[in-house]
């Protein structure tokens, strides 16, 4: 039988409708326009995979409970021997048929997992944003730890459950953002209203809760910002080793509130810090995924998380690339020493990592692995400057480092300096700067206006509320013109925005240039926010701006139409 669970009907439907009208996809691809709905990214993005991209499936055969619309199971169909899904509904499973039309290596039921009679065991069981519904729809006494154990008798002896699910400590909540199920203010750190309700867990509660269900042996590991939107998992033992590299792993952009307006009232990576320093790190992350098994050093656990038993301890991804990257982070074995490698996702040959359009040439370089940097990153002073007002202004000397590392001549650099931008930056002791991750070249030489340009744009979009008050002028354009200033170089505002539009069209999955251009103009010209400017709540003119905007978002093309006019 069918259970009650639905994102509203109209946007399943569109989700279908995008699926069904796609030529088949991998889970790398995205597949909808942006801006879209909350609900299309979260069962449609390729952020998504990015969750289970760590663990070795090859040769596996796994269950996944709570399929949803196929996010995971995509990924799972991709890499495991066979995939066995469940879903509780039938409106979503028809987007997994749909999903899943490529692949032969599968099956599926529709209904309850509590009614349905499995009669196989498995090697993986995949539990991704379902357990925090057990006391929904499972009439026990103990109905989180009942779900567990169902999943546990769906094992293989030596089998391992793969759980995925927020934290209700996780320090986004603390900072503002909203709990991601209920609507009342910090309903998870209140510790939800009474039963029945919806229920996430700390992560003491959540191994507890696994051992009542007879998982003996747990691995944990942490999505950031979350399991949903994976930008980087990294495990416990470098949150033990090297809480400086969680630090800059985890804190490249701000944490998002899903389906509210709240946002963080203070500068995340400033409370990340001081969470992180204090050792709290796993305390606080955002959302666990845990591997547990009931066995001690169960087989399937050190076939899944061979990579991490042969020292690798951190993965980040670039997932809205032309390009996908994965960059992990491992142990050496010989000196304890953390070694970086970042190779492509998708095996794209050499020709095909030279990159042509708009007029433009850039090629991505494959770096050999190199020592992690443990200095402190320049984008953490720089936030750490504008939130007390301290007067520093480390941008303008990181670009004039920069100009003198880098001159090809009085306008130009050379085209190697295309990524020095400052998120790809650390400054030493001594107030020197060094640079982190070079990976792509532009095959001519740089305009210097340019540069300045891409610097500040970095400053912007989702990135705005981070950076806010880094830079003093009004506007990113009012900024630009004054560094043009600065360093004496005749202004091209018009053309480097051009040339930005024209490169994010060619590295990224947006293909549309003038989309991209106004964009970018409108992010240069928009008001800049400043610490100051954030009250402890949303006035109700902002709470209607933002209900507003998300209506419109369901429809993307009047949305960039109307954005394009009256940028805000
Ligand atoms: C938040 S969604 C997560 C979907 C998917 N795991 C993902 O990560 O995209 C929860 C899903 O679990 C399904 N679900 C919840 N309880 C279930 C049950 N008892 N039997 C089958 N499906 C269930 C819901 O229908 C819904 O699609």
């Amino acid at each position: 039988m069918e259970i009650q669970y639905s994102d509203g009907r109209r946007v399943e439907q569109r989700i279908y409708e995008l699926v069904r009208n796609s030529p088949p996809f991998s889970s790398r691809d995205q597949i909808y326009p942006s801006p879209c709905e909350w609900a299309v990214e979260y069962h449609l993005s390729p952020w998504r995979a990015n969750l289970l991209r760590p663990f070795d499936f090859g040769g596996l055969e796994v269950l996944e409970l709570g399929a949803g619309m196929g996010a995971l199971s995509h990924f799972l169909a991709e890499e495991c021997s066979h995939l066995t899904v469940v879903e509780g509904t039938r409106s979503r499973y028809a987007v997994i048929e749909e999903r899943l039309r490529q692949f032969r290596n599968w099956e599926g039921h529709v209904g309850s997992f509590f009614e349905l009679a499995l009669r196989k065991k498995y090697d993986v069981v995949c539990l991704a944003g379902v357990l925090e519904y057990a006391e929904l729809f499972i009439e026990t006494p103990t109905p989180f730890a009942s779900l567990l154990e169902k999943a546990r008798l769906c094992l293989k002896e030596e089998g391992v459950l793969i759980l995925a699910i927020e934290n209700k400590l996780g320090l986004k909540y603390w900072l503002g953002c909203q709990e991601d199920h209920l609507p009342q203010p910090y309903a998870g750190i209140c510790d939800y209203p009474p039963k029945p309700s919806l229920r996430t867990f700390s992560r003491n509660e959540l191994l507890e809760l696994l051992r009542e269900a007879g998982f003996t042996d747990t691995q944990f590991y942490y999505p950031f910002p979350d399991y949903k939107i994976v930008r980087c998992v990294l495990s416990s033992e470098l949150a033990r080793l090297a809480p400086d590299l969680c630090l800059g792993l985890t804190t490249g952009s701000e944490s998002r509130s899903y389906g509210s307006a709240a946002r963080p009232l203070i500068p995340e990576v400033l409370a990340q810090r001081s969470v992180t320093r204090a050792g709290l790190f796993e305390e606080f992350s955002n959302s666990f995924l845990v591997l547990a098994s009931a066995r001690p050093e169960a087989d399937v656990m050190g076939h899944l998380a061979r990579r991490a038993a042969q020292g690798e301890l951190a993965w980040s991804y670039s997932s809205n690339r032309k390009l996908p990257t994965e960059t992990s982070f491992a142990k050496d074995s010989r000196d304890g020493s953390l070694k970086v490698s970042k190779q492509l996702i998708s095996d794209a040959s050499a020709r095909e990592r030279n990159l042509m359009g708009h007029g433009l040439s850039v090629k991505w370089k494959q770096q050999p692995p190199h020592p992690a940097e443990r200095h402190t990153l320049l984008r953490v002073e720089m936030v750490k400057d504008a939130y007390f007002k301290t007067g520093r202004s480390l941008l303008p000397e990181f670009l004039g480092w920069v100009f003198g590392r880098f001159e090809a001549d009085a306008a130009h650099l050379r085209g190697e300096a295309l990524d020095t931008i400052f998120t790809n930056a650390f400054i030493r002791e001594d107030d020197s700067f060094g640079l982190l991750d070079e990976e792509w070249e532009l095959l001519s030489p740089l305009p210097k206006s340019w540069h300045l340009l891409r610097n500040l744009i970095a400053l912007s979009g989702p990135n705005r509320r981070v950076y806010a008050g880094v830079v003093e002028e009004v506007s990113l354009k009012a900024a630009y013109l004054k560094l043009c200033r600065k360093f004496s170089l005749p202004p091209q505002y018009e053309a480097d925005l051009r040339r930005e539009a024209a490169l994010q069209s060619l590295v990224t999955l947006t293909d549309d240039c003038e989309a991209t251009y106004f964009s970018l103009k409108r992010n240069m010209e928009v008001k800049i926010e400043r610490w100051s400017d954030r009250g402890p709540h949303l006035s109700l003119r902002e709470r209607g701006t933002f209900r507003a905007r998300e209506r419109l978002k369901r429809y993307p093309r009047l949305f960039r139409l109307i954005k394009k006019l009256r940028p805000t």
